[in-house]
């Protein structure tokens, strides 16, 4: 029927606070059907809006993505969640939970979400990355590491499915003003708002894999150089 508005349908996955949050709030504010999943419940009251609380890394969330009404028609897929910690070498039981939440988490997640893509020939998955992909940390070895897989693997997902219509974004954020950001310096931090911008770039663009704050691709160049010169 003419004049009908058709709401577009996203599901993103950790949006409970941080960019997420801030996404979410924007495609509402852009007239999306919104589906929302985090381990706490979501600030949102919106008649476009759903939540469903789970954790990425507990067995329950596989149920919750075999439910076909949550992922079968979706245009719009983003999996924004990801932890981090300082290495504690004394007490390391953590770090394969990094690993399993920001990594496996996501590939769970894209499993369940990408044959219904494939079977439409339309659809795009968005994983939020970090520059860390291509730094090796002492600090924080298994989020690096499992950036670095995570950026590997929608790397190689993007390019199996470009020849079925469905788009996947790679995004490698450097330093957001959220309390992820827990680094002493945080060169050219950018605002959860311009983040968010980004974003809806790649939601209108869909590269293959985004960067930002450009800025910053330098410096990570010459500090892998510095790694390198210290062998
Ligand atoms: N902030 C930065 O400087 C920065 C830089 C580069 C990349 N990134 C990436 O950007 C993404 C978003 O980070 P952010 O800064 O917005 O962090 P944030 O404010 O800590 O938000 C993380 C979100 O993930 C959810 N979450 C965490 N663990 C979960 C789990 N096990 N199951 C389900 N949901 C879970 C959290 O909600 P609940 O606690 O309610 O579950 C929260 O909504 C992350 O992947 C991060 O690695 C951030």
């Amino acid at each position: 029927m003419k004049g009908t508005l058709v709401r577009h349908r996203a599901m993103l996955i950790g949006n409970s606070d941080g960019i997420g949050l801030a996404a979410t709030k924007r495609l509402l504010a852009g007239g999306w059907n919104v589906v929302g999943i985090s381990r706490s419940e979501s600030p949102i009251t919106d008649t476009a809006y759903r939540h469903r609380v789970a954790d990425v890394g507990n067995p329950e969330y596989a149920d919750l993505m075999a439910e076909p009404a949550l992922t079968e028609s979706l245009d719009l897929c983003i999996y924004f969640v990801g932890i981090g910690e300082i290495l504690n070498l004394l007490y390391m039981s953590n770090e394969a939970r990094i690993i399993d939440v920001n990594l496996t988490g996501m590939v769970r997640t894209a499993a369940a979400v990408i044959p219904p893509m494939v079977k439409r020939g339309q659809g795009h998955f968005i994983g939020v990355s970090s520059l860390a992909d291509e730094l090796l940390s002492a600090e924080a070895p298994s989020y690096h590491a499992s950036k670095a897989g995570f950026s590997n693997y929608l790397g190689g997902l993007a390019l199996a499915l470009k020849p079925r219509g469905v788009h996947v974004t790679n995004v490698r954020f450097g330093f957001v003003d959220t309390k992820m950001a827990k680094a002493h310096i945080k060169p050219f931090m950018m605002s959860v708002e311009k983040a968010v911008d980004h974003l809806e770039t790649c939601i209108r663009k869909k590269p293959r894999c985004y960067t930002a704050p450009n800025i910053v691709v330098p410096l990570i160049k010459f500090r892998k150089f510095m790694m390198r010169l210290s062998g």
